[in-house]
């Protein structure tokens, strides 16, 4: 039978707009803004009426961005191209360069007479900096009259992470954006959202009935979301001393997979609708006294070791990392969400720097059959519980375990899987994950954006961990190459269950 033909709306290009970076000759710019922009003009979704308008406050003109960028991606054309490098030919002439002081009144000023200068209606101011310029450059962006839409023009301004640092930070700095402008200019990033595969939650669940129909505590026992990493700190070292694993990935990027898989399903697919469900599900997850907190978060912390053959020094001989630093490099966590459809599963979160492998997924376990009917089955011999594997990346995919029975005289089950990869069927491979979020951000589509209240939420239920880690105490260590301390294992063994095994982790075995 032939493949289905995978059918496409055509989407139109992004109206004419002027995108203005502030932090231009930063590494986020270089390495995902700039990619992304380059793809979206190749698929004919930015025109000539799409400039990039880049403030950094090193000196320069608009030769030394735009040099700067195409010697980050010498992809130039030649044979096998597909189009990048007429691509970049196209955008690059439209890119611009000016240096800037974020906090200066006087680059404001300098923005505001380049727009007018050329008429542009519609601007989207991207933070790329620094968190603590969020608020002041919000503040300056509308005192100087940036922000103030014409009836047939748009500005709005899109906020990188992180988004304070708990819960007081983050309320005040929503608070103070939302005190010069509207929520709906506001495109708070995450950039988990521009993945395919956390998009493909809600298509997964709301799309199937085979899926959603059995989407609650009935028949779900447990929800796991891990995002392992091999990488370390790197060149991070200031910032991730100061940040953690928890306030890194946790009220962000791991909540947002765990609204996805818990939110009830939206009335409409438009960005308010999903968005009010998404805020309810993460408003449900329980607030841990600070007894819980201590019992079911688990702070690690890695020491020196060796991953895939290379010496890697402990977390405290990073680089501007305090020699010590009580930070934590690993995070596992145990919540429940209280609503009728998850009372009573447990959602485990984990995540951590220098792992044995690079796996993000979500496993949800079903419950086990309650009895095995077959003939020549002892009943401790139940069929394994079926799993739903949502692998994120790499290796993009979902796969089903289920149990059959095994070949042979003896009636006896076997757990197998089906498997449906990415990589098999679609080419997305060359997609930072920007690409939508900044198409959303021109088309003013905020579905994949966070509302101030999902951002509360999400520190507020992170917030108990915080605050009894902030008392004392020190991390668990952990080798490199490993899946986090002991006390992780422990935390599932606990309640009779143990970590699924991602594809990554199976292979670095
Ligand atoms: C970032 C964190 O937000 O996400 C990093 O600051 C982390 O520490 C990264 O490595 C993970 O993103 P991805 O897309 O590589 O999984």
């Amino acid at each position: 039978m032939a493949e289905p033909t995978q059918t496409q709306a055509k989407v139109p290009p992004a109206p004419p707009a002027t995108l203005v970076i502030f932090g231009a000759t930063g590494d986020l710019t270089r390495r995902l803004l700039m990619p992304s922009l380059i793809n979206l003009t190749r698929e004919g979704l930015l025109t000539d009426d799409f400039h990039v308008l880049g403030i950094g406050i090193e000196e320069g003109d608009d030769e030394m961005l735009r040099k700067r960028i195409a010697d980050f991606h010498p992809e130039k054309g030649g044979e096998g191209d597909t189009g990048h490098g007429a691509a970049w030919d196209a955008l690059s002439q439209r890119i611009h360069y000016m240096k800037g002081d974020f906090t200066d009144d006087a680059t404001f000023e300098a923005v505001k007479a380049k727009l007018d200068e050329a008429g542009t209606k519609n601007a989207a101011f991207y933070l790329a900096t620094a968190s603590q310029f969020f608020g002041p450059i919000v503040e300056k962006l509308a005192d100087h009259g940036l922000m103030a839409e014409a009836e047939d023009g748009f500005r709005r301004v899109a906020i990188e992470k992180p988004f304070g640092h708990d819960l007081v930070s983050a309320k005040a700095l929503n608070a103070q954006i939302l005190a010069k402008v509207a929520e709906t200019q506001v495109y708070r990033i995450d950039h988990f959202l521009g993945k395919e595969t956390v998009q493909n939650i809600m298509t997964a669940r709301f799309g199937n009935m085979m899926i959603e129909g059995l989407w609650n505590a009935n028949f779900i026992d447990s929800v796991q979301i891990t995002a392992a990493e091999t990488v370390g700190i790197g060149t991070r070292g200031k910032f991730y001393d100061a940040t953690g694993a928890l306030r890194d990935m946790v009220p962000n990027h791991l909540f947002q997979l765990l609204a996805m898989v818990a939110m009830e399903a939206p009335n409409s697919f438009d960005a308010e609708a999903i968005r009010d469900e998404k805020g309810k599900v993460l408003k449900a997850v329980r607030h841990w006294t600070a007894e819980q907190a201590a019992e079911d978060g688990v702070r690690g912390q890695f020491t020196a070791g060796t991953l895939n053959d290379a010496d890697v020094p402990a977390y405290t001989d990073t680089p501007d990392v305090a020699r010590d630093s009580v930070t934590e490099t690993f995070v596992a966590l145990k919540l429940m969400v209280d609503t009728w459809r998850w009372a009573g599963v447990p959602f485990y979160l984990r995540t951590g720097k220098v792992m044995a492998a690079r796996d993000t997924e979500i496993v949800v376990t079903f419950r086990r059959v309650p009895f095995a009917q077959f003939a020549s089955t002892a009943q401790e011999r139940r069929p394994p519980a079926n799993r739903l594997v949502v692998q994120v990346q790499p290796d993009e995919g979902l796969r089903m375990e289920i149990s059959i029975k095994q070949p042979g005289l003896e009636v006896a089950t076997v757990p197998v899987g089906l498997d449906f990869r990415y990589a098999d069927r679609f080419d997305i491979s060359k997609l930072t994950g920007y690409e939508t979020l900044l198409y959303d951000l021109l088309i003013g589509d905020q579905t994949l954006f966070q509302r101030a209240d999902g951002i509360e939420a999400g520190w507020a239920a992170v917030q108990p961990f915080l605050d009894v880690w902030a008392e004392g105490g020190r991390p668990e260590p952990y080798a490199p190459g490993s899946m986090g301390p002991d006390a992780a294992d422990a935390l599932l063994d606990r309640d009779g269950r143990a970590w699924h095994v991602g594809v990554g982790e199976a292979k670095a075995r």
